[in-house]
């Protein structure tokens, strides 16, 4: 019987070196974009997507990002001693159920294919779903929702695919297209990080993932692969030589890459344009620097 995806793994063990200094204390899943972290968007659009069991993957110093899922009794209090009802209901987002949340360690950074294997004991046989915090998907319908439902249609592998400029290729993995069909494909092959002119599309695998177990078991056998790190892609590519499906699936939305800093500088603008209570001092603010910008040329 087709499985439902109940579980998904958050790996946040990475060192997050682009944003030193701050990332030498604060996990960058914690970087506030407008007024959330990172993290919060994540786990609400896993929450939007059936997602019942979070399973965070960390490493030495992000206390903070465990400390944010814990209950505040003491500011909850304040809260309502003061009948600040709206902010209750902001924090109230912040929390997790008792047993909804586990947190295991990645001792050392191997890679993401590394992060997602060591969360193998508590997937089980299950499928499960994947997402990397710091890829932001601003969308009418969360990126994660549509894939689970296109999964319950056509169950196996998917990840979430977008279109980059061939130039940008070694910035990802690439899929190798076999068969298009509306916002899926069917995948023939995965490559990490090409070289422009060895990319076989312009589709590239961003942050988000519906694995079945047997990419746990691939994970079993890996070695180290493109930068000395243990790859997810290489773990998801056996499942295309294994002639098990993989399809990718082109998302409706806008993807940020929070992990860098000019995508989150980006990403800071929109939704904070997004925002009603921001969207025209803002606005007002861009126009008057774009105008001095150009005066000045
Ligand atoms: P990145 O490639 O963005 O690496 O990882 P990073 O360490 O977070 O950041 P930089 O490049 O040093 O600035 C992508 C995702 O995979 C996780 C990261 O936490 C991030 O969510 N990851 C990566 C792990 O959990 N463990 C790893 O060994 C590597």
């Amino acid at each position: 019987m087709k499985k439902k995806i109940t579980k998904a793994i958050f790996p946040v063990a990475g060192l997050g070196t682009r944003f030193l200094p701050a990332t030498k204390s604060v996990p960058k899943e914690i970087m506030t974009l407008v007024d959330r972290p990172l993290i919060q968007y994540a786990i609400d659009e896993a929450r939007a997507a059936g997602i019942k069991e979070f399973i965070f993957v960390t490493s030495r110093g992000k206390g903070a990002l465990e400390d944010y899922f814990d209950h505040a009794p003491v500011l909850e209090q304040e809260l309502r001693k003061k009948n600040k009802t709206e902010l209750l209901d902001i924090l109230k987002n912040t929390n997790m159920d008792s047993g909804a949340i586990a947190y295991i360690r990645q001792h050392k950074a191997l890679g993401l294919g590394h992060a997602v294997w060591c969360a193998k004991r508590l997937i089980g046989n299950e499928p499960f779903a994947v997402i990397l915090p710091d890829d932001v998907i601003a969308a009418e319908k969360p990126c994660l929702q549509e894939m689970v439902e296109a999964y319950e249609e056509n169950p196996g592998c998917m990840v979430a695919a977008m279109e980059v400029p061939k130039e940008k290729a070694s910035a990802y993995g690439i899929l190798d297209v076999k068969a298009e069909n509306g916002p899926m494909v069917s995948v023939g092959g995965m490559v990490e990080k090409p070289e422009a002119d060895k990319a076989p599309s312009n589709l590239a695998v961003i942050g988000r993932y519906l694995l079945t177990p047997d990419v746990l078991r691939n994970l079993n056998k890996m070695k180290t692969g493109a930068g000395g790190e243990i790859q997810l892609t290489d773990a998801i590519a056996a499942e295309i030589e294994a002639e098990r499906p993989v399809y990718g699936y082109r998302f409706a939305g806008q993807r940020f890459d929070c992990g860098s800093k000019a995508g989150f500088l980006q990403a800071t603008v929109a939704f904070g344009l997004a925002r009603d209570d921001l969207r025209d001092s803002l606005m007002s603010y861009l126009q008057d620097i774009v105008h001095v910008d150009k005066a000045a040329e």
